[in-house]
């Protein structure tokens, strides 16, 4: 919890340059994470050592993705790198034993864009490596989420950056998300509202859009990135929904 207020107070200051400065367009909409604030954070990798797509550690051995970073691969071509907040981070690696992809899964509409990794051994987990709870209650508009991922979060896209940031965003409904985009979105997804300057971008396909829990309740993972089109350009940004694949999750994992 301390943690998360002097993430708040890093944001507030942050926002602050921006109006000062008026660079907005220039300024990366996102802030540094630490890993152990997203302790649940993996990134998946090609071998021997290629960035993926993200993804969040939900059991000991089970992480979940979307399915399109993974459909075309086989198991043994890629690891989870858990517990490092540096793209190039050696962190602690699991082998994959099994990839299971939403049986719905449409690569072209990117419809149930949703994708489990059953891990070859157990999570060994720590101060900066431990699971996320599963969303369960339908999140209503305008909750404050977080997304966190080594995008370019910023636009023009460059390159990805070389170390987790993470930047708080606001959900809206899917009607809304819908009138917006102009085009459907299925009860298999979920929406952040769009923000000039602040939203997915390439390389963030994968990651974990979360709710925190405050000093009571727990963190929670709602989404994971599905279409990163956006770049923060202002569009809302369009995640798999974690409580639309509750059903699955729970028939592959028993979670
Ligand atoms: C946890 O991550 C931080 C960087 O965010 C690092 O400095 C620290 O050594 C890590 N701790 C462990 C136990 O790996
Ligand atoms: C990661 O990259 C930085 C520079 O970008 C370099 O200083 C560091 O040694 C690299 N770490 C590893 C583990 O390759
Ligand atoms: C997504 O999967 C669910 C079952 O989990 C199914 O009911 C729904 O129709 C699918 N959505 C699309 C657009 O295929």
């Amino acid at each position: 919890m301390k943690m998360y207020l002097f993430g708040g107070v890093v944001i507030f200051v942050f926002n602050l340059a921006i109006v000062k400065s008026g660079l907005e367009q220039r300024i990366i909409g996102g802030s540094t994470a630490e890993i152990r604030n997203f302790p649940f954070y993996v990134s998946i990798r090609t071998y021997p050592n290629n960035y993926l797509c993200g993804g969040a550690i939900i059991d000991r051995y089970w992480v979940v993705t979307a399915a399109q970073c993974v459909y075309s691969k086989y198991r043994n071509n890629i690891l989870v790198v858990a517990g490092t907040d540096a793209l190039n981070g050696t962190g602690d690696r699991y082998g994959v034993y099994s990839i299971h992809i939403h049986p719905l899964f449409n690569p072209n509409a990117r419809t149930n864009d949703t994708a489990l990794l059953k891990l070859t051994r157990s999570v060994t987990f720590g101060k900066n490596i431990s699971s996320i709870a599963l969303g369960k209650d339908v999140l209503s508009d305008g909750k404050t989420l977080e997304l966190c991922g080594f995008g370019a979060f910023a636009y023009p896209f460059t390159s990805m950056s070389s170390n987790l940031k993470y930047i708080e965003i606001k959900s809206i409904s899917n009607a809304q998300c819908s009138a917006v985009l102009n085009r459907q979105i299925h009860n298999s997804n979920l929406c952040t509202k769009g923000k000039s300057g602040k939203g997915a971008c390439v390389g963030d396909v994968g990651s974990p859009l979360i709710k925190r829990g405050g000093f009571f309740g727990k963190t929670k993972l709602y989404g994971i990135v599905s279409w990163d089109s956006s770049c923060g350009q202002g569009r809302p940004d369009v995640y798999s929904s974690i409580i639309g694949a509750r059903p699955w999750i729970k028939e592959i994992t028993g979670l």
